[in-house]
């Protein structure tokens, strides 16, 4: 393996990004990651599969979280890791449920699930005109945990909030998250159209043409 080292800097290590880990145990990411990196040439391993368990997902932004989840993966298992983090912003919420996305019920005391994250959103949309919303995602790939210059991605995908659900594909927000351009909402998507429009696919084919840069 060839590495750059600079100062007293930690190396930015050079070695091939074949063989990446990804930080998540949420099933419906892992799908959506495998399909979409699966081209590119890239084995994804999910963390699971190595006993990684689930990082703590404590900062304000995004991609602190993203980077902690790289950074707790990588260093558990010696491999690059790719992280993402990612969350439902509704502009009449000021941006809420954002980066508590997954944990949007459970802060008003209810359960962590989808039914609950979505019962709760319904709840504080009802009466309001301005459906507007997006999914936003920061994606994080370290080559090591201490890589001192991680790749990071970004993609936005804009929508308008449902106040009943449609569509029985996706996970998490999708049954209410609608996309006008489309005339459909994200549960109503085939997998692979979901795949190629994406938050996440915008922030992976980001990610994927600085990778190839780099190569
Ligand atoms: P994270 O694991 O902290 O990134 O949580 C992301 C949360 O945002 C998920 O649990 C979902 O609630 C929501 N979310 C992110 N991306 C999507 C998506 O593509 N569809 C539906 N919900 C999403």
């Amino acid at each position: 393996m060839s590495e750059v080292r600079e100062g007293n800097g930690a190396a930015r290590s050079a070695s091939p990004l074949n063989k990446v880990v990804l930080a998540s145990n949420n099933a419906g990411k892992l799908r959506e990651f495998a399909a979409l990196v699966g081209a590119a040439g890239i084995e994804l391993i999910a963390q699971g599969d190595l006993g990684v368990p689930e990082a703590e997902e404590p900062h304000p932004t995004f991609v602190e979280n993203a980077l902690t989840k790289a950074r707790h993966a990588a260093k558990l298992t010696g491999l690059p890791a790719l992280a993402d983090d990612s969350g439902l912003c509704v502009r009449v919420l000021r941006g809420a449920p954002g980066v508590y996305s997954a944990r949007y019920a459970q802060l008003a005391g209810g359960e962590k699930s989808d039914a609950a994250n979505n019962a709760r959103l319904v709840s504080a949309l009802q009466g309001e005109s301005d459906r507007r919303a997006y999914y936003y995602c920061v994606l994080a790939l370290v080559r090591h945990a201490d890589d001192p210059e991680p790749l990071i991605a970004e993609g936005r995908w804009h929508g308008e909030i449902l106040d009943a659900p449609r569509g029985s594909h996706g996970f998490g927000y999708d049954p209410y998250f609608f996309l006008p351009s489309l005339n459909a909402s994200a549960a109503e998507l085939e997998p692979a159209v979901k795949n190629a429009s994406s938050h996440r696919a915008i922030a992976l084919r980001q990610l994927l043409a600085r990778l190839t840069e780099e190569a």
